[in-house]
């Protein structure tokens, strides 16, 4: 299969030779990552993308200088919301309801039950919920991004506070929570290019309940 393939030959690049990515693929690789599912469908979270390379020289310390975070061509940062509000609860709701053009009583009934939760749970709690939203997106543009033909390094080695004061995402309400630096491989550099793929086996990941 054609994306299985492309699976395989996607790794987590070590090294990336500062070729830029058409525009044209970096936006079909976020449109993958909107069109992600999230629970309730809340897409909690916002994808800032970094082209400038300013940006990324201050953003490389503070990620354990990993060299991909400046030699990439963009650089996504996932930042999750910090909490769930009912503001931000509300405004999906009522993006469904207009996007769809009408109100249905079990999605009003679903709305309040949200509200009636989410709210008032810690904080902390809330975000760990939406970053996990998140990931999922991170992931549906790692594979877009192997789709494409084109490198990514997931990166959760990095101080997110730190960044969060570099992109002044508190502000908005928003805290990072991963890094995928997009661009292409450095075959000379990089010491995982030759390498074998390991993963466990299939028996080892599946159990299959008949
Ligand atoms: C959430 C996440 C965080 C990761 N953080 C880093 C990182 O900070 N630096 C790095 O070089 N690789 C990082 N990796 C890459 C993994 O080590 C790599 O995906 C894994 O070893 C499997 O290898 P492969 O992706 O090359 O097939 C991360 C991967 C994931 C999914």
């Amino acid at each position: 299969m054609e994306l299985l393939n492309k699976l395989n030959w996607r790794y987590a690049a070590k090294a990336m030779n500062g070729e830029k990515v058409s525009e044209e693929k970096i936006d079909r690789i976020i449109e993958a990552a909107r069109l992600a599912p999230t629970s309730s469908g809340l897409q909690p979270f916002e994808i800032i993308v970094v082209k400038n390379q300013a940006i990324k020289e201050a953003i490389k310390p503070v990620s354990w200088n990993q060299s991909m975070i400046t030699d990439c061509s963009h650089l996504l940062v996932f930042a999750a919301w910090d909490n769930y509000t009912e503001e931000r609860i509300n405004k999906m709701f009522d993006l469904t309801n207009d996007v769809r053009g009408f109100k249905n009583e079990g999605w009003e009934n679903y709305r309040q039950m949200l509200l009636g939760s989410y709210p008032q749970r810690d904080p902390e709690e809330n975000f760990n919920h939406a970053a996990k939203q998140a990931y999922i997106a991170f992931s549906a543009a790692i594979i877009a991004a192997a789709f494409e033909g084109v490198d990514t390094t997931p990166i959760e080695g990095f101080d997110p506070d730190a960044v969060d004061k570099i992109l002044g995402l508190r502000e908005k309400g928003l805290r990072s929570c991963v890094l995928l630096p997009i661009g292409y491989r450095d075959t000379e550099k990089d010491w995982l290019v030759n390498l074998k793929k390991v993963r466990k086996s299939t028996e080892d990941l599946v159990t299959v309940v008949e």
